[in-house]
């Protein structure tokens, strides 16, 4: 493949200096590399020349002159580096170099080696950094991945609940402390930028990214937003300006806001489909997130895929522009989705040149390519040399890219930092994790009509059962985007804790025999119903992300109904446990089961689940989705005039409820 030299006109960087400033700017630049500052053939542009060196280098300037000063040098090719995003994958050093390349990603489950220890991603991060700092004016290029439920695809990182767990917890604090230790254990991999929070307000559950969403409620989506934002970026100063791209340090990361906007009102919960609504119904159910990350500081926006009224918002000059950059002020960069630009024609990919034409002038800053960059980086330099996409909209662009670069000390560190390793999994972060499952669990059923109720389960008992497809699998109870992008089943994927080894811990010093059957038939427990005090059912969905997990059923997969029924049919008192990215149809089974908690998808910490089971803490989760009776009955979210839910919005038992009647 070929790759481009750096064209056009040079800068003048340092012609003459005394070694003293010589020796500071080596510092400052932390490449050690002279070569990258002589500039031969110097003084290009006409630019300002500062004390012999670089003002872009020079922390001590103020940031826009330091912006102004750098874009000032830079040749077209290196500002549409500057705006690519290209995989990991086709990220070596020579690619880095010849392009520019402005930020790499890893794609769901791209890493650089199965089983990666932290150490060896801050190796790559470091070597692809090392191109970037090695090209004429060293731009350090930024580093991005998907974090949304912890440092998902990271083997042996904390996987916390996702997010339709954590709105249950109406918990902004907790969620905050989630986000401060996703961005410790993003550091401890080298890596500075994360592709969340997703503030996705999903008012349909038969949306495949539901579980991503933290609830129906734009108001709770808004209260997770302000508070996770600032964990993972850093609080802004009590004095600090509100508003312009903030991170607060190198133990924070460059946060993105996702999907912009209307993601989660597509119609029948279709994934990339059309979001059929009026411009105020926008503004008050998707568009308040946005409110809250703008004010927080977000530092990047990321397009959603979907079309509002039929517009593809990668190409929605009004939304993006008008409104995000100019009427909120959103002063960081917008980045498209992955395949975001191929995916505005069908077939995708099909008129590609125009798609790039209308994504830039609509205002997308960065392009998630991802794959295809040297397609990409020719049609917009042709675009741009004919006059198609005036230069004033690339200035912008790179402007809004090396604003968020600099405010977050990319320039001064733009290295990973191999002392962070230990930050990955550390127990501090599973106990908080912990703490989130205990927290978003939610108490749906307690007690037949009659009965006492089953919950608390004793810890003493003579022998239990533990039944389900999803009592003993990590990877069914972390869901998608962990280590791969669907997600995947069974316990070898990382570390973590199955919700039956939590029920193992919890009772082990209390005598109880644990018997464990994922799927007992009929006959076993028609002859040993009598031999257990109680059984916990655990069963749910599969892994899935994306239009993958689209569903317009929503009824609880096969063996689960099955398991059910043998068991909490066949006379033994039994606690249903669902593990889920959403509200599924239960309508059939509540009335046979003796309780039902709704586990939504937990993480790795599945200790959190018996915790509560077993009463050391008690259910505190409130539903921040409505509970649907039939899916024909949807979309129905909180507020609608036809609300007959099975559980309403809001909803959660404690353990001193008598138990319902239902
Ligand atoms: C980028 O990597 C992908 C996946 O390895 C490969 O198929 C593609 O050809 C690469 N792109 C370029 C332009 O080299
Ligand atoms: C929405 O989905 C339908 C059915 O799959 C499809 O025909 C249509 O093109 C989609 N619309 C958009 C805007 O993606
Ligand atoms: C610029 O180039 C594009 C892509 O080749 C083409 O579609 C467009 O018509 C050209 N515009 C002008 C003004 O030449
Ligand atoms: C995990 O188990 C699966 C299924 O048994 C197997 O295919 C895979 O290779 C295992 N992975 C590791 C890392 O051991
Ligand atoms: C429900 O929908 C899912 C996703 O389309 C499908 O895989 C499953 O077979 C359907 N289940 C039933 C019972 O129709």
């Amino acid at each position: 493949m070929g790759v481009p030299a750096a064209g056009g006109s040079c800068s003048a960087v340092v012609a003459t200096t005394t070694a003293a400033v010589f020796l500071l700017l080596l510092l400052l630049c932390g490449c050690g590399a002279p070569a990258a500052m002589a500039a031969p053939g110097g003084g290009g542009g006409g630019e300002q020349q500062y004390d012999g060196g670089a003002r872009y280098k020079d922390p001590r300037q103020p940031l826009n002159r330091r912006i102004e000063d750098l874009l000032a040098r830079m040749t077209l090719a290196e500002k549409i580096g500057q705006m690519s995003q290209i995989e990991r994958e086709n990220a070596t050093a020579d690619v880095v170099r010849g392009y520019f390349v402005g930020s790499v990603l890893s794609g769901g489950g791209s890493v650089p080696a199965p089983q990666a220890p932290a150490e060896a991603w801050v190796e790559m991060v470091n070597e692809m950094q090392r191109a970037a700092m090695s090209t004429r004016l060293g731009i350090p290029m930024l580093y991005g991945i998907d974090a949304v439920h912890g440092h998902g695809n990271v083997y042996k990182a904390t996987v916390f609940p996702h997010n339709v767990g954590l709105g249950c917890t109406r918990d902004p604090e907790l969620v905050k402390k989630i986000g401060a230790a996703t961005a410790l254990e993003v550091r401890a991999t080298g890596i500075p930028y994360v592709f969340a929070p997703c503030v996705a307000v999903c008012r349909d559950p038969r949306w495949g990214r539901c579980y991503e969403s933290y609830s129906e409620d734009p108001r709770v989506v808004q209260q997770m937003t302000s508070s996770i934002i600032p964990g993972l970026q850093g609080e802004i100063p009590a004095n600090g300006r509100r508003g312009a791209p903030f991170v607060a340090g190198q133990r924070n990361v460059a946060a993105c806001s996702k999907h912009y906007v209307g993601d989660g009102g597509t119609t029948r919960g279709i994934n990339e489909n059309n979001t059929a609504a009026s411009f105020h119904e926008l503004l008050g159910v998707h568009m308040p997130p946005y409110y809250s990350a703008v004010i927080q500081g977000v530092s990047t926006v990321m397009v959603s895929f979907s079309s509002w009224n039929r517009v593809k918002m990668h190409a929605n000059h009004f939304l993006v522009t008008d409104f995000l950059k100019n009427r909120l002020r959103f002063r960081g960069f917008v980045i498209s989705d992955w395949r975001g630009l191929d995916k505005m024609t069908s077939p995708e990919h099909d008129d590609y040149i125009t798609s790039v034409k209308l994504g830039i002038l609509a205002g997308i800053d960065m392009v998630m390519i991802p794959y295809t960059y040297t397609e990409f980086v020719d049609d917009l330099t042709a675009l741009v040399r004919n006059g198609t996409i005036p230069t004033s909209r690339i200035d912008d662009a790179v402007r809004r890219i090396l604003r968020v670069k600099f405010t977050m000390g990319l320039f001064e560190d733009p290295y990973g930092d191999p002392s962070l390793a230990g930050e990955l999994g550390k127990p501090e972060h599973r106990e908080l994790a912990r703490e989130a499952v205990r927290r978003s669990l939610v108490l749906l059923k307690n007690g037949k009509p009659g009965q006492k109720p089953l919950l608390p389960l004793p810890k003493k008992a003579g022998r239990i059962l533990v039944a389900g497809s999803h009592a003993d699998n990590l990877g069914y109870q972390c869901g998608g985007w962990t280590i791969t992008w669907q997600g995947l089943g069974g316990n070898n994927l990382t570390a973590g804790t199955t919700i039956l080894n939590g029920i193992k811990r919890a009772v082990q010093d209390h005598g109880t025999e644990v018997v464990y059957s994922e799927s007992p038939d009929a006959g076993f427990v028609q002859r040993n119903k009598g031999r257990f005090d109680y059984a916990v059912v655990v069963v749910g969905e599969p892994p899935y992300a994306e239009s993958f997990g689209d569903n317009l059923n929503l009824t609880i997969p096969e063996p689960g109904p099955s398991v059910i029924r043998v068991v909490c049919g066949g006379g033994i008192r039994c606690a249903v446990v669902l593990v889920s990215g959403r509200p599924l149809a239960v309508e059939p089974y509540v009335g046979a089961v003796d309780a039902l908690v709704a586990a939504w998808l937990p993480g790795t910490e599945g200790e959190g689940v018996s915790d509560v089971l077993f009463g050391d803490y008690g259910f505190t989760g409130k539903l921040a989705r409505t509970w649907f009776r039939s899916v024909e009955q949807l979309p129905m979210n909180v507020g609608d005039a036809r609300y007959d839910p099975l559980f309403p919005f809001g909803f959660g038992l404690g353990l001193e409820t008598q138990p319902s009647t239902a």
